[in-house]
């Protein structure tokens, strides 16, 4: 039975193993315990030390800090008046009912994700009397959170659109240039913030899209700019429309705020809405994570409006063909929840006031900070503070000032100076505010 052929051959490897080990005693229970082979060089020993996240990473240097008095202001995450993170009742209701619910099952999802979740989140965006719903020209699929969505549109646009050049505003959230230079996207920019007012640059803004290539892609933030807190008002999103379409420049929007800039879901998604009434195409991608607290679920979706049902359903079948290999199919639970509390009237609407709770600490924490700047005087216009809009202030404060203060009084937030209003409480703007005093009037660090 056992051939000589076998024998031969592991007498061969013996041999080749002695001979690259030279310490071998010659016993033959042949052990692969650490030999030379192992001693060398890392393989991976040229690989360098990335640099943290611009934004995630202040969270692990807040972590490290054995401060009582540190306050993280950096990514943008609600935390209550407690300064504890929130999960939103009607939240821990859906997943109540899911948990409940024995029929229910852990299944792979269809690589589109789950489709009334799709569809109830076309509906929340577009509207529920959306036409372009009606003439089922948008095509829905779940993807993982706002990040996600942007991924998957952009390797989709990187494949199939004629265009290979997207415009971002600047400044922009810090991911999206690495979003779609990683899709094989080309990126430049458009000027969006005025430092001088602390506004929009409306002139630079239609000067560089103007100048931009026919066709060229633009990303848009929906509402609730991030890291600007800037929004254009509904005439000028209605110039940049007119302008766009006249361009043929395909909108790209990015919808993470929806509700939480003006604790109204319909209002802040009035600029999208005016760009699908036109009857053109466009992107969108929406994340769960701040408007239903859901940050960990990964949760939102990319829909795309198409020029008629029969293109939507031709670019559905290849976004398919992005997602399989990207994360195979979405995850089922946040879906669940989402889907739970968009379907149900009650719930809904227990979500909606939830939400504008939300908003409105967030907009008191920007008339405290506000009050208690000017109270102690501090030199500088800080109106921009309750003019900005959404999850953030874009302070005007410098890379020097943001490290006096996380040095001196362990604030932490963005070197470019971006605070996350959510992350304050009634408490802790005092704090805050002297250490926006001491760094505008002493910093040298
Ligand atoms: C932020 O800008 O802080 C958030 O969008 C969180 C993130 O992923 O960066």
């Amino acid at each position: 039975m056992h051939g000589g052929n076998a024998d031969r051959r592991l007498h061969a490897l013996l041999r080749h193993l002695e001979g690259a080990n030279p310490t071998d005693s010659g016993d033959r229970s042949v052990s692969f315990a650490p030999t030379s082979g192992y001693s060398g060089a890392s393989v991976f020993d040229h690989v360098v030390r990335a640099p943290e996240d611009p934004i995630l990473g202040v969270t692990v240097a807040y972590n490290k800090d054995p401060s009582p008095v540190k306050l993280n202001l950096g990514v943008g995450a609600y935390r209550t008046e407690e300064g504890k993170p929130l999960v939103l009742n009607v939240v821990r209701k859906a997943e109540q009912i899911l948990v409940n619910d024995r029929s229910r099952v852990k299944e792979y999802l269809p690589i589109t994700g789950l489709s009334e979740f799709n569809k109830l989140s076309a509906k929340l965006i577009l509207g529920a009397e959306s036409p372009a719903i009606q003439e089922n020209r948008v095509t829905t699929v779940q993807c993982l959170s706002g990040t996600g969505s942007l991924r998957v549109g952009a390797e989709f646009l990187a494949q199939h659109y004629h265009q290979h050049t997207i415009y971002i505003p600047q400044p922009t959230w810090g991911n999206h240039p690495k979003i779609f230079n990683l899709a094989g996207l080309s990126v430049k920019t458009y000027r969006y913030y005025d430092p001088a007012t602390r506004g929009l640059n409306f002139q630079g803004l239609l000067e560089d899209l103007g100048s931009a290539p026919t066709g060229a892609i633009v990303l848009l933030h929906a509402c609730a700019h991030n890291p600007t807190g800037v929004d254009p008002t509904p005439d000028q999103w209605e110039n940049i429309r007119r302008l766009m379409r006249s361009k043929a420049l395909l909108p790209f929007f990015d919808s993470a705020y929806q509700g939480f800039a003006s604790g109204n879901l319909d209002a802040d998604a009035q600029p999208i809405r005016m760009f699908v009434k036109d009857g053109g195409e466009c992107l969108v991608a929406q994340s769960y994570a701040k408007n239903m607290g859901l940050y960990g679920e990964r949760v939102g979706a990319l829909s795309i409006v198409c020029r008629n049902a029969d293109v939507a359903s031709r670019v559905e079948s290849q976004l398919k063909l992005v997602i399989r290999p990207m994360f195979s199919n979405p995850p089922i639970h946040g879906a669940s929840i989402v889907a739970t509390i968009l379907k149900d009237r009650n719930m809904f609407r227990e979500w909606t006031i939830e939400l504008k709770a939300m908003a409105d600490r967030i907009i008191h924490m920007r008339k405290l900070l506000f009050d208690a700047l000017r109270s102690r005087g501090t030199p500088g216009d800080w109106s921009h503070i309750v003019k900005q809009i959404g999850m953030f202030t874009y302070t005007g404060l410098d890379s020097k000032q943001v490290a006096f203060m996380t040095k001196e009084y362990h604030i932490y937030m963005t070197s470019d100076g971006r605070i996350s209003m959510a992350g304050l409480s009634s408490r802790t703007v005092p704090h805050l505010a002297d250490a926006i005093h001491a760094a505008v009037t002493q910093a040298t660090v």
